[in-house]
């Protein structure tokens, strides 16, 4: 892996793109200060080039190299959090290229919590940065091993480096410190009570509907499967599914519960069971959605988690995914 990781810096700092896996998902990098690079992203993902792209450093005392008027509670959360699934939007200093925050004074920082992705970023050193929004196409589900990377963005991409599954599987927690009040524009891979903990309480979630900032939520299908989703309550999901078979539509159903085993059920209906508990259940999601997003199915019927802290990350992207 020493060698690979080489390769893929020398990759980067000749501008060139590598994917890399961190904690949450596996990222998009190019170096930060070449223009080209930073261009051939945007084009790989068929992203928006006003969409802001998340940068990746490897040390918190660097912060202050990346961003500019860094309040207290700023540095609590990254002196508590990082290396870890966190992202700070803060003012941005005058080595943040605007082409990396879509034209806003603000950048998006993180340090991943990634043994490959923090030795990548320690061997190009500290006054690299790499820009590395997740290794999908743009609106898709984000890849949570190289072989969905691979599946997706094949030779567009000059280098994948292969780390596994990620451990988290979820996007990271993005915090915004534009108003009084430290804001979570997108829940992620750190608790709300974790937070809010650290800060005290003083944290709020952003109310999606007056989402002022470019964050995914702003965006109607975001972390979308290409197989229509649907989410329902469990007591009714078997019931749905009886109805789009009839119609000729091949379904899944992923489920939290074995007893489904024991509903009704036909050949153009297949159950997949996910794990009960939120952590477990978050680390596979995203590949449960790759493995069903193919042409063998018509539509995916996932059973709504409960509605409670612990799936507030899980029910944000399902809601994203799902038909509107
Ligand atoms: O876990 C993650 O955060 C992964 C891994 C690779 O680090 N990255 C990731 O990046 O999810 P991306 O680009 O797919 O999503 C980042 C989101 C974007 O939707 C963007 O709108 C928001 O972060 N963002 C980035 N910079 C921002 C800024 N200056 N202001 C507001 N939102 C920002
Ligand atoms: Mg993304």
């Amino acid at each position: 892996m020493h060698n690979k990781i080489a390769t893929a810096a020398e990759l980067l700092r000749s501008g060139g793109t590598v994917a890399f896996p961190t904690e949450t998902v596996y990222g998009l990098g190019a170096d930060i200060s070449i223009p080209s690079a930073v261009a051939q992203i945007f084009k790989i993902k068929q992203r928006p080039t006003d969409h802001p792209l998340i940068v990746h450093f490897s040390d918190t005392s660097q912060l202050q190299h990346w961003a500019q008027e860094i309040p207290d509670s700023a540095w609590k959360l990254a002196e508590h959090f990082w290396p870890g699934p966190l992202t700070l939007i803060l003012r941005r200093s005058n080595r943040i290229p605007t082409s990396v925050t879509g034209g806003q004074d603000t950048v998006g920082l993180r340090i991943p919590n990634h043994p490959v992705a923090l030795d990548l970023l320690k061997t190009l050193g500290t006054n690299t940065a790499i820009a590395a929004p997740s290794a999908n196409r743009f609106g898709r589900i984000s890849p949570t091993t190289a072989a969905h990377v691979h599946n997706t963005l094949g030779k567009t991409v000059d280098m994948i480096l292969d780390g596994g599954a990620c451990n988290i599987g979820l996007e990271s927690t993005i915090v915004s410190f534009n108003n009084d009040t430290p804001t979570i524009l997108r829940p992620g891979g750190i608790p709300l009570d974790a937070l809010a903990k650290v800060l005290n309480g003083q944290i709020i979630l952003a109310n999606k509907n007056n989402a002022t900032e470019r964050t995914p939520g702003t965006h109607a299908s975001h972390y979308a499967p290409t197989t229509p989703l649907e989410t329902h309550p469990p007591e009714h999901i078997h019931q749905r599914a009886l109805e789009l078979t009839a119609q000729g539509l091949r379904t899944v159903i992923i489920t939290r519960l074995e007893r489904m085993s024991n509903q009704p059920t036909n050949e153009n209906i297949v159950i997949f069971s996910m794990p009960h508990e939120p952590t477990a259940y978050g680390k596979e999601l995203y590949a449960a959605l790759h493995q069903f997003d193919h042409k063998e199915f018509d539509r995916l019927l996932i059973e709504t988690p409960p509605n409670n802290t612990n799936w507030l990350t899980i029910n944000d992207r399902l809601q994203r995914a799902s038909l509107l």
